[in-house]
């Protein structure tokens, strides 16, 4: 599904508790998102991960846009032990407009 980045940035209200993204963005609670999509997954610099997310990531894994929306929906049903303390985005169009809202962070 086509997110819209436009109501994407809506949606990343609910991120902002704990996440930034754009210019100057720094890590908060959670990592910086600048570049997220397509990078390996725990890969922020300076960021100190759950052992889950970090394994994922050692393994190889990649945010891809599917990855992202399966981690999204349930954070803790996709990576359990996570420290992403958020129940998750339940409608499919909230996580595809959010991505894509990435999307305008990350190069293709
Ligand atoms: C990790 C996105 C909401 C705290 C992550 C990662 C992504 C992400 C993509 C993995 C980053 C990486 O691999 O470098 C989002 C989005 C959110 C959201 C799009 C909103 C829809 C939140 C909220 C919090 C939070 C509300 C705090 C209450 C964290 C933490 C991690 C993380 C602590 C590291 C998890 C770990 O090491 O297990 N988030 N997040 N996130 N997020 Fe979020």
């Amino acid at each position: 599904q086509e997110g819209d980045a436009e109501k994407g940035e809506r949606v990343f209200r609910k991120c902002q508790a704990c996440h930034a993204v754009g210019e100057d963005a720094k890590n908060k609670v959670g990592p910086a998102l600048n570049g997220i999509i397509g990078s390996t997954i725990a890969s922020v610099e300076g960021f100190s991960y759950s052992s889950v997310l970090a394994d994922m990531g050692a393994e190889g894994k990649t945010w891809t846009e599917e990855e992202l929306a399966a981690f999204l929906e349930k954070p803790r049903d996709y990576a359990k032990g996570t420290k992403m303390a958020f129940a998750g985005l339940r409608k499919e169009e909230e996580r595809a407009n959010v991505i894509a809202y990435l999307a305008t962070f990350s190069e293709e």
